[in-house]
């Protein structure tokens, strides 16, 4: 390992016990601590993910990394510090935001996420670091580090849209959940996951977006042969909304232990926005989930959804066959 990235690791992780500290033994971290205790977090849960608070401060961290004598020009590389224009002066990123550190699989710090305490136009919710020699979002998996044992010992992975749902997960008794940070499931995620399980609960957001990107990473997973389900969450509600609405034990057996199959998540999800009273909707359902069910083999599947499409849309099986046959028919 090279001076550089560990000395931006140091920075990392002193920045985090310095957030840390700041939420939870100052007045100034007040407001921060008791909005996360509004949203459930208890004491134990902003230890154990090392949760802080930044102040509303332009140098706050920056003069403490000074005073510490470290090499501000190599943090910066990190994002955690920025320079400013045309002056050999830097100023903090994270300024007046809730702090979560990422961690890397060996469990450093290795970038931060942080979240604005009140709905804004010009600030984005989260703030994320950016891009540096040791964080590559397309790699990082957030919660990996804490969850790779239960991934082994259950065989089973459960992938989350975000990083607050992998928390309240954990606290409902799932602690083999992870995260993308923000980003779509991509091929280096995936590897990390096939060293450790060829079996993916996905449990995105249940609104129209999370939705579309649940889709996409189960293609992108069953193209790798994983095994993948979709945990369902109704309302256009998120895992975390779903816990504080309907508790615990709901988002554990109604939810997680209760995935749908590929073919069944897509029969949900195009559903959703169509009217079986409409002609064109039906041709788009039919012909949208045939598409999927051209590719199965197994001619017991195929039986078993024409028959389930037909009874949905009151079209008749032989029609739904034949339409079937000629799809398969182009591909031959
Ligand atoms: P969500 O908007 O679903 O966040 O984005 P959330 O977890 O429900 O957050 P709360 O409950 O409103 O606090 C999912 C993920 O997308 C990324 C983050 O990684 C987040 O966990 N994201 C979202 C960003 O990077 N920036 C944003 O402004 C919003
Ligand atoms: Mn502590
Ligand atoms: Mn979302
Ligand atoms: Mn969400
Ligand atoms: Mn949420």
């Amino acid at each position: 390992v090279s001076k550089e990235v560990t000395l931006m690791k140091q920075a990392h992780h002193f920045a985090s016990e310095y957030y840390h500290h700041l939420l939870l033994h100052t007045e100034e971290g007040e407001n921060a601590l008791n909005y996360l205790e509004e949203r459930g977090f208890s004491k134990e849960i902003i230890e154990k993910y090392k949760i802080g608070w930044s102040l509303p401060s332009w140098e706050a961290l920056t003069t403490l990394l000074e005073r510490k004598g470290m090499d501000l020009q190599e943090i910066e590389k990190t994002g955690l510090i920025i320079r400013k224009e045309n002056e050999l002066k830097y100023f903090d990123r994270f300024r007046g935001r809730i702090m979560f550190p990422v961690y890397d699989e060996s469990g450093s710090v290795i970038a931060f996420s942080g979240r604005i305490l009140q709905k804004s136009d010009e600030d984005a919710k989260y703030l994320n670091s950016p891009e540096s020699p040791i964080f590559q979002k397309s790699q990082v998996l957030y919660n990996l580090d804490k969850a790779r044992l239960e991934i082994r010992k259950h065989q089973n992975i459960v992938v989350f849209e975000g990083f607050l749902d992998v928390i309240a997960a954990s606290k409902a008794g799932i602690t083999n959940g992870v995260a993308t940070m923000g980003t779509a499931l991509t091929s280096q995620h995936i590897i990390k996951i096939n060293r450790l399980t060829s079996n993916v609960t996905l449990c995105y957001d249940g609104d129209k977006a999370g939705m579309e990107a649940a889709k996409r990473a189960a293609g992108s997973l069953q193209a790798q042969h994983i095994q993948t389900e979709i945990a369902i969450i109704p309302d256009a509600m998120d895992p975390d909304d779903y816990i504080k609405t309907y508790g615990e034990d709901a988002f554990r057996t109604k939810i997680i232990e209760k995935p749908h199959s590929y073919l069944s998540f897509m029969m949900i999800v195009s559903k959703r926005d169509k009217n079986f009273n409409n002609e064109n909707d039906t041709l788009q359902y039919i012909q949208e989930i045939l598409e999927i069910l051209s590719e199965r083999t197994s001619t017991v599947e195929r039986d078993l959804y024409v028959r389930q499409l037909s009874q949905e849309t009151n079209v008749s099986e032989e029609a739904i066959n034949q339409h079937l046959r000629k799809l398969q028919g182009n591909k031959a």
